[in-house]
């Protein structure tokens, strides 16, 4: 499923995207893209799946707890598993897979909860609204499907993250969890209310 980005309210990030876009039109930025959507994998495509995720540790692994050394040993009958953990959206722009957005659960979530996960945007994207749009569709979906309850970890010092999530209204639970083997120290919990 591949769902079109309507730009009808839209944030100042999203805005700045559609700024950038235009100017493409007239010739000041050469290198924005001038589509974005959001498709929903499917099991047939963890191909695509693996290549952004190890797109995404190889590019920035301070802010995730796996290594790209580690997810490159996975076998197919691995990352087809990652279909029963969860959704993996991927934001297109252009035609090439540039953003990666999980919807998890685990086992004994009810179904008005889930996870987010492994948000990436590629680094020429950045910083024009690329993550706005692909959360606030994931979100929208989420609500539209009945979920209520929104959570996600982040690594302790992943600051640039942090202001997205709280843009958003996510709320840290005061919950750090000790990580003694990773860089960051800590992760910390939180939570968004979908009403
Ligand atoms: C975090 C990340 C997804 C943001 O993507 P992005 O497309 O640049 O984000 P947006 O352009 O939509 O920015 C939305 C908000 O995020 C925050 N933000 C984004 N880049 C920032 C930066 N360099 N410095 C400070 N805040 C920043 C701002 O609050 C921004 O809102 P604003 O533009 O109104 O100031 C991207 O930097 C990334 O992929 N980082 C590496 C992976 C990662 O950290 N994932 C999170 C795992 S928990």
């Amino acid at each position: 499923m591949a769902v079109e980005l309507k730009r009808g309210v839209l944030s100042q990030s999203e805005w700045r995207w559609c700024q950038r876009s235009e100017a493409r039109h007239i010739g000041s930025v050469a290198d924005s893209p001038t589509s974005l959507r959001v498709k929903v994998l499917t099991e047939d495509d963890w191909a695509r799946l693996r290549a952004i995720r190890l797109s995404a540790l190889q590019n920035y692994p301070a802010a995730f707890l796996s290594s790209y050394q580690l997810e490159k040993s996975y076998s197919e009958q691995r990352w087809r598993q990652e279909f029963s953990r969860g959704t993996w959206n991927i934001l297109v722009a252009d035609g090439e897979d540039a953003g990666l957005l999980g919807v998890t659960r685990e086992q004994a979530m009810s179904l008005q909860e889930c996870y987010l996960e492994y948000l990436w945007i590629a680094p020429d994207l950045r910083r024009s609204g690329a993550a706005s749009m692909l959360l606030r569709t994931v979100l929208n979906r989420l609500r539209a499907a009945g979920v209520h309850t929104v959570w996600l970890y982040i690594l302790n010092g992943n600051q640039v993250a942090m202001n997205l999530y709280q843009k958003f209204g996510f709320q840290t639970t005061n919950e750090p969890q000790l990580l003694p083997d990773h860089p960051a120290g800590s992760e910390h919990r939180m939570k968004l209310r979908l009403d």
